[in-house]
Formats: C-alpha cells, structure tokens, sequence
C-alpha cells in the first residue's frame, strides 16, 4: 500500500468507562487543540443529542438523532448509556493525488455504545470524531438479536443552528437530478430541500459546511429544512419508498460539519478524506494525473455529432488529427465521445441502444490507440449509458477488458436521465451500489474514473485512487446550450466553497473562443484569463482544455494552460468572499513551482495579494496572464496581457480584474 505512514499513533486513551446504565447524562468531548467541543447527552425520554461548538461559539445548537424503519420499532429514544470510548490519532498519510501530498489526521473520538433501556434492549453506537476545524459522526448497528435485516425509512438526524443563517445551496431533483444548478444564497427560512455540501454562514461570522463522507452503500443524505433555524437528514429513496436495505451489522456514511473563520478553512479542511478508508488498492502506478483534449465541446456546439451521419465527430481521421493536436502540445489524452454504437436518434431517452464493446464503422478503435501509444497519448474512453445502468453493468466487464487491451486508462462515464434504470434517482442507495460497483470493476483493470452525472462526492478518492473526477456540477457544457444563457461569473466564485467541497470536478475549462454561436443563445461569461485561472481555481486530477484544436493555434495564452499541473502538493486559499472574488494559491507536485488564480464576479475589482506563501528565501519569476485593457466578460472577453516580474515571498502585488475576469500566474524559482 503506497498510502505511507509518517507518523501513526493512535492512543487509545483506555478510557473505555463502563458506565452501566450510569446516571450521567452529558458527555463531552474536545478536538486536539481545545479549538471545538462536542456534547452529546440523552433527553429525559432517552433520545440520543448533540450539539458543537468551535472556539466558543454555537455552531450546532442540541440536535435529536436516530432512526426509524418500515414494519420495526423506531430507534429514537428510550436509550440509556453502557459505556463510552475515547481514543485519539494523530496520523499524517500521504495522497497519490490531490490539493495535498500530506494529509494529518488528526482528531478526538468518543463512541457512545447505546441500548434500549427497554424491551428488545437493541443496540446501536455513535461515533463522534471530534478536529480542530469540525466534526464528524456515523451510527453503527452492530449485530444483535433483535436487529437483523432493516428498512431505514427516516433518518432524523438534525442540524439545528442558533439562527436563521444565510446559505448556498441547490434544490434536490427539483431541477435536475445531478447537482447541476447555480448556488443561490438565502436566509436558510426561504430554502426547501437541499443538497450537501452546503455552505453557511452565521451571524457570528462563523463558516459552517454540512456534509458527508465515504458515502457507502446508503443513500444521499439531503437536508430538510424543519423551520427557520433547523434542517434534518432526509435520506434519497429508493422508488418503492424505502430509503436504505440493510442488515445489521452496517454503519451509516459520517455526517460531516466543518467549520472555519473564513472561507478559506472550509475549503481547505481535509476532514472529508481522513473519513475515508485507505486505498484499497495497492499498485498505485498506474493512476497518473493528466490533461487531455477531446472530441466533445464540438458536440456541444453542434459542429459535430455523437450519432451517425456527415458531421459524425467521432471518425478515424478526426481522433487522429486531435491526437497529433495533443502530442505536439504536450496532453497525455484525447478524450472521444460518440466512438461506440447507440448514439443514433434521441440518446438521452433510453440507453438499452449503447454498446460499450462495438464501434462505429468510421472509428477504428484498433487503429487510434495504436496510432495514439506511437504517439505517447492516450485513448481517454467513453461510456454514456443514459441512465440504464443494467445494460451497462451486463457489459462492464467486457467494456474495461477492451479498453485495456487497447491501452486507454482513463474512461469517462456518462448518466443523462433523470433516473436511473427508468426510476431510480442518481443519489439513491441504488446509484451509490452501481457507481461503487464502476469504480471497483475499472480499478480491476487499471482504469481511471471520470464520472459525469454522478451522485456527489464523499472523498472515496482516498479509497479509489482511479476514482479521479467527477461532474456533480454546472459545468462549461452550460455555455453551450443552456437556455439561461450560461454560467454567471458568480457560479464560478462560489464553487471553491461549495461543490468543490465534496472533490474533484470536471468542469472543463479552457474557453479560448468567445464568438461561437449557439441555437440557445448561451456564452461563456468570463474573460480569457479568467478561463485560465479556472485551471488553478477549480482542482481536477484529470484536467480537460475543453476548446477546439483550431481555437488554441497560435494564442500565446495557451502556454499557461499546457504548463499549469491537475495535482498539487499544497494549496492555499487566500482572501476570498463567496460569490464575489477568490484568489487560490497551489504548489505542483515536485514541490517546485508556485501558482495562483484569481477569479471575480461581475464587477471589477483590485486586489492586492501578498506571496507570502512563496518559499522564503528563493526568488522567483512570476509569469502573469492578466486582464488585458478594456477586457470584461460581456464585449470583450479576449484582452489579456503576458508579463514577467521578480518576486519573492515579501512582495505585495497589485492585481487588476475586470468584470467576469482573472488572473493566472506561474511562480518559478530563479537557480541560485
Ligand atoms: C453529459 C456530459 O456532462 C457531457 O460532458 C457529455 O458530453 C454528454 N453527457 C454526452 O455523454
């Protein structure tokens, strides 16, 4: 296992306290440096509660927990304490890829062993793990007599705050079934359902994300608003109601809350990870970051189609060109959509059509991936399914087999419907078992995953390091055919805190071409520099420069774009405001070189941005790709200006966005 091990030490504090039906009622429990605090206590009726804080302020006022069940008894009060556990980590493991190289562990745990003081005297135990920038909590049915085989049919886990906050969120299956909405921010009083990640803010300027982790075999947890100040887990069902099968012993994803004085520290906080297991697999060598080009935004535009006929984009000839197109310029994949038969007609309505083992007869597939390993890049694989996952899971293992064969390691996956199999949602316990079940069939042969119209990410990348990216988000397809005319300028401004909390995204940055013309009217509503800050602002371990060949020709800003990394070894978020302006700083891999993007919304702004974050003592050169004059995301998107200055640590600089603007810098180290 190559997840090293610097430092592991997991102190069983052996305060194993055997508290026997023990009067005490309140328990609590701090993170390692004292910065947050979590309660847990039963009521008088024995339901279980808890509630947290962070450096002394409310965070989550006294919320109930537990569970009820189809044709059972429901597990919510009547409990009494039988013991408690403390343990503590402090761990450091190392990523194979990410925002970080290293990531410490480090937190407080209690477990809380539960039983009905009554009756079928069942069991259940929570387990609280309790870090400096938040909490995370999971409940586990262990094996029992009077607990065999369930039907969860509500999960009543609260999330009560002191105040009627302010919020990011998304709607669920209101608009769509895979995350792919703009964030509004509301009182949390003028929301309904919403999904996770969501982002609040409290009246004492207190960021706080709710979410979840290693999202295994359940169901999505969304969240319920309860009234004006409270939300409740409210689990995706299955269509015949039923929220989530299984049999004891289970245990539920970690509910996650995270907290930070700006948000900056939300975005930053690892808590999602360390809940996730290590990898389960070995051999890590075959997993490599990498950036490629594709036969996709031509689709999108209506310049190509994914079906038969005279603009079939998906040829021999065409995948060749884009496949010189990447060698010269440095990308390992070409990604090429529309390759296989089942395209023809209405794809989107029904997916029994897709064959993932036969080609079209103009696309050989024998002869691209030859073509492509003289060339040192790679096939990047596509499997659309439209949703129907049975005929795709009656082909999985014959589809990877092929694609290996062939050489292609990565592969694209692909859910257009609004259901699953005709009825099932995405975030269900059935999606979450089909997308577990790619993700371990392509790891079988050595294949990466980019899964777009995915359930959401809950860091099981830890897990599945092929598990790469993930859509899960409004996406640049947007600015192609989206009738609300694309993504604004404040969509990208607030993603750094909230899709991108559940991970990687594929959003496919890269726009060089603004003049495009589209039946929906839709445009990218950014600058040129903005599109290259994306590559530093939105983290992708497989990064897409999502334009035609023909629009990156000759453009001196398409050197950014071949030199930027898709993996880090640090990250900083610098002075950022949701929805308004975020400034990212990210250090490649090797450890060597600096980068940074900027990002604002619709207005103009200067920002002074102190690099502080460059190694102390070097020198660097910074290579800056700025809003050039008069650019602005509306008439005149294409301005930038390429400029070089000497910099270290101290300097303060001054940078200039315009409306829907960015800034993208290279920070390399002058040799001593
Ligand atoms: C939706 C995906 O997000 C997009 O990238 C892809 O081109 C189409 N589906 C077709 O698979």
């Amino acid at each position: 296992m190559k997840n090293r091990k610097y430092r592991y030490c997991i102190i069983a504090l052996a305060s194993i306290v055997m508290l026997a039906c023990s009067t005490k009622k309140t328990y609590k429990i701090s993170s390692p440096e004292k910065v947050s605090e979590l309660t847990f206590e039963l009521t008088p009726s024995g339901q279980p509660q808890y509630s947290f804080s962070s450096n002394g302020k409310s965070v989550i006022e006294p919320s109930l927990m537990g569970f009820e069940f189809q044709g059972l008894a429901k597990m919510t009060d009547g409990f009494e304490v039988v013991s408690t556990e403390e343990k503590s980590a402090d761990e450091t493991w190392e990523q194979p890829w990410g925002e970080f190289k290293k990531v410490r562990d480090h937190h407080n745990e209690l477990i809380v062993h539960l039983k009905e003081a009554k009756g079928e005297e069942r069991l259940v135990d929570i387990i609280f793990r309790v870090f400096d920038d938040g909490v995370g909590f999971r409940y586990e049915f262990p094996k029992q007599p009077h607990l065999g085989k369930v039907k969860i049919s509500n999960e009543i886990t609260q999330f009560t705050f002191k105040d009627n906050n302010e919020v990011w969120w998304i709607p669920v299956h209101r608009e769509n079934s895979y995350y792919e909405s703009e964030y509004r921010k509301t009182l949390m009083s003028k929301t309904d359902t919403i999904n996770t990640p969501a982002t609040f803010e409290t009246k004492d300027k207190l960021y706080v994300a709710i979410h979840e982790a290693n999202l295994t075999d359940f169901a999505s947890m969304t969240l319920l608003k309860t009234s004006d100040k409270q939300y409740k887990s409210d689990l995706v069902p299955w269509a015949d109601g039923v929220k989530v099968y299984a049999e004891t012993p289970f245990k539920t994803p970690w509910r996650t809350i995270v907290v930070g004085k700006n948000p900056g520290e939300v975005a930053t906080s690892t808590i999602m990870l360390n809940l996730n297991e290590p990898s389960k697999i070995e051999d890590l060598s075959w997993i490599t970051p990498s950036k490629y080009i594709g036969i996709w935004w031509g689709m999108h535009l209506e310049k190509y189609t994914w079906g038969q006929g005279p603009k079939h984009g998906a040829t021999t000839k065409n995948t060749k060109e884009y496949i010189d197109f990447a060698a010269k310029n440095g990308f390992d994949g070409v990604l090429v959509e529309g390759w296989n038969e089942g395209w023809d007609g209405d794809w989107t309505a029904d997916g029994s059509a897709f064959s993932f083992v036969k080609a079209y007869p103009d696309f050989n597939l024998e002869e691209i991936t030859k073509y492509a390993a003289v060339k040192n890049v790679r096939l990047i694989g596509h499997h659309e399914t439209a949703g129907a996952t049975k005929n795709y899971e009656s082909q999985l293992e014959d589809a990877f087999k092929l694609y290996q064969k062939m050489g292609v390691n990565s592969v694209k996956t692909g859910y257009v419907n609004k259901y699953l199999d005709k009825k099932e949602w995405h975030d269900s316990q059935y999606g979450a078992r089909h997308y577990r079940k790619v993700i371990e069939t392509a790891a079988k042969y050595h294949i990466m995953i980019d899964n777009h119209e995915p359930m959401k990410g809950t860091g099981l990348q830890r897990t599945y390091p092929n598990f790469m990216s993930q859509e899960g988000g409004r996406g640049q397809e947007y600015n192609a055919w989206s009738i609300d005319g694309g993504n604004t300028p404040e969509h990208l401004t607030t993603l750094p805190f909230t899709r991108m909390l559940s991970g990687p995204f594929d959003y496919t940055p890269g726009n060089f071409n603004f003049d495009y013309k589209t039946p929906s009217g839709a445009k990218v509503q950014t600058t040129l520099a903005n599109q290259l800050a994306l590559y530093v602002i939105i983290f992708s371990p497989l990064q897409m420069a999502s334009d035609l060949p023909e629009n990156y020709e000759g453009k001196p800003e398409f050197q950014f774009v071949k030199d930027v990394p898709c993996t880090w070894s640090d990250t900083k978020v610098l002075d950022s405001k949701i929805g308004e302006y975020t400034t990212i700083a990210r250090k490649d891999w090797d450890e060597k070189n600096w980068y940074l993007g900027s990002i604002t919304n619709r207005n103009a702004r200067d920002l002074k941005v102190a690099l502080s974050f460059l190694d102390k003592d070097k020198e660097y050169e910074a290579e800056i790709y700025a809003d050039g004059a008069g650019a602005n995301y509306k008439t005149n998107p294409y301005p930038v200006t390429i400029s070089k200055q000497a910099v270290n640590n101290k300097t303060v600089l001054n940078i200039k966005l315009a409306a829907g603007g960015g800034t993208a810098i290279k920070f390399t180290p002058k040799e001593k």
